[in-house]
């Protein structure tokens, strides 16, 4: 099967085109640091037989934490944890990435005592265990480029602390896709206005980490379209791909939606066909040369298998699926069909999530209890 085939993303070679999505999971502890209860969760993924795990959201500025539990990379003290968790990983035989995010208008003063901040001074409806609505502080262009700064010595941090790349989380309605859609953006400066504009804080994080480390590999997940009336289109992200290439991105992650889309396209229900945001990649496919990872109900083998096959993206990227059935590469490398237990898309997962439980899954009771089950904790049976 191509979905076994390695491929390499910048230098490096991963071993098949299947990638772990990254999937908040508050098991970080209330300061940002990665618990063991979060490493065995990874682990077990890692063992799977995913190519690639991408490590959840993480936070390059204190200011940016969206959700309580989550991973920060913002300062050295984070680095012993995160090579732990990245050891945790590669034992399992995978490469691995972290994915660098800002929660801008996501992220509360609730939850991160500080001030939020966003392109623009407009109300933001979030939900974090309750809903809020809140007006953050609209950046200047001197905390602009300190936020630039902030992205790119939190991938320094990634590099010291052993991942194999960084994704910039650049999709979904958080900081870098708030500056890059109209409904967030209503900047009059060069951060705003025309597409270029909207794009710019994006384009100049992925400037600033290259120019600190050009061998890096780097993959920059958009939401191609935002599926919202006024917000970013197609036409829109297929520009800033092809700018996004010659800034030196290794690969595109191509994603969809927003806190602002028409329906919840960000995590796609039963209610969405599988493999909804192939038509999206092969769009991008069109114009840019890197690889391509695309994400979306792709959980049938079958279905990932032909995306590769018809040229529609080079990787696919799990998400539900890996929570449900950690081990479903391998069952598929090894022709154990029968054996993968079918995530539903029934959305369990991330309303749990955001309701203040860490992830949790409708069909599998031992996510969270990796740790507990792990050979050298394990208990006798009982009740
Ligand atoms: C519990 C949960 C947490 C998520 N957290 C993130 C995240 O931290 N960063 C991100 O880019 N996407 C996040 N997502 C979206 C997934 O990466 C993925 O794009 C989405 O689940 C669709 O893929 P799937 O159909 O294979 O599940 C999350 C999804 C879930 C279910």
């Amino acid at each position: 099967m191509k979905l076994f085939d390695p491929i390499s993303i910048g230098a490096l070679e991963i071993p098949n085109r299947i990638v772990m999505a990254p999937m908040t999971t508050r098991f970080g502890d209330k300061d940002g640091f990665p618990t063991e209860q979060g490493i065995h969760y990874y682990s077990a993924r890692a063992r799977g037989g995913v190519g690639l795990v991408i490590v959840e959201m993480t936070g390059v500025d204190p200011g940016g934490s969206h959700r309580r539990g989550e991973l920060a990379i913002h300062n050295d003290a984070y680095i012993p944890g995160l090579q732990r968790l990245v050891e945790a990983i590669k034992v399992g035989g995978a490469r691995a990435a972290i994915q660098l995010g800002h929660g801008g208008g996501q992220a509360l003063t609730r939850v991160t005592g500080l001030q939020s901040v966003a392109p623009s001074s407009i109300p933001y409806a979030v939900f974090e265990m309750m809903q809020e609505t809140h007006v953050p502080k609209a950046l200047t262009v001197e905390e602009i480029s300190r936020l630039v700064e902030r992205f790119s010595e939190a991938a320094v941090r990634a590099k010291r602390s052993g991942f194999d790349m960084v994704e910039v989380h650049g999709a979904h309605g958080y900081l870098i896709y708030q500056f890059l859609s109209p409904l967030t953006n209503k900047r009059t400066d060069s951060y705003g206005g025309d597409v270029e504009g909207r794009a710019r804080f994006g384009i100049e994080i992925v400037r600033a980490i290259k120019e600190r480390m050009p061998d890096f590999p780097l993959i920059f997940r958009i939401s191609v379209d935002e599926y919202a009336e006024g917000g970013v289109t197609v036409e829109d992200s297929i520009a800033v791909c092809k700018w996004l290439e010659d800034a030196g991105v290794d690969a595109i992650h191509v994603s969809a939606g927003s806190y602002l889309s028409s329906y919840s396209y960000v995590i796609p229900p039963m209610t969405l066909s599988p493999g909804c945001f192939l038509g999206l990649s092969e769009a991008v496919k069109e114009v840019v040369s890197v690889p391509l990872i695309t994400v979306g109900r792709l959980h049938d083998p079958y279905l990932a298998e032909r995306a590769i096959d018809d040229g529609k993206t080079d990787m696919i990227a799990l998400g539900r699926q890996l929570i449900t059935d950690p081990d479903w590469p391998n069952k598929v490398r090894e022709g154990r069909l029968d054996e993968v237990r079918k995530c539903l898309s029934c959305n369990y997962c991330i309303e749990a999530m955001r309701d203040g439980a860490h992830v949790e899954c409708s069909l599998n009771v031992e996510v969270g209890s990796e740790w507990l089950r792990a050979s050298d904790t394990k208990q006798g049976g009982g009740e």
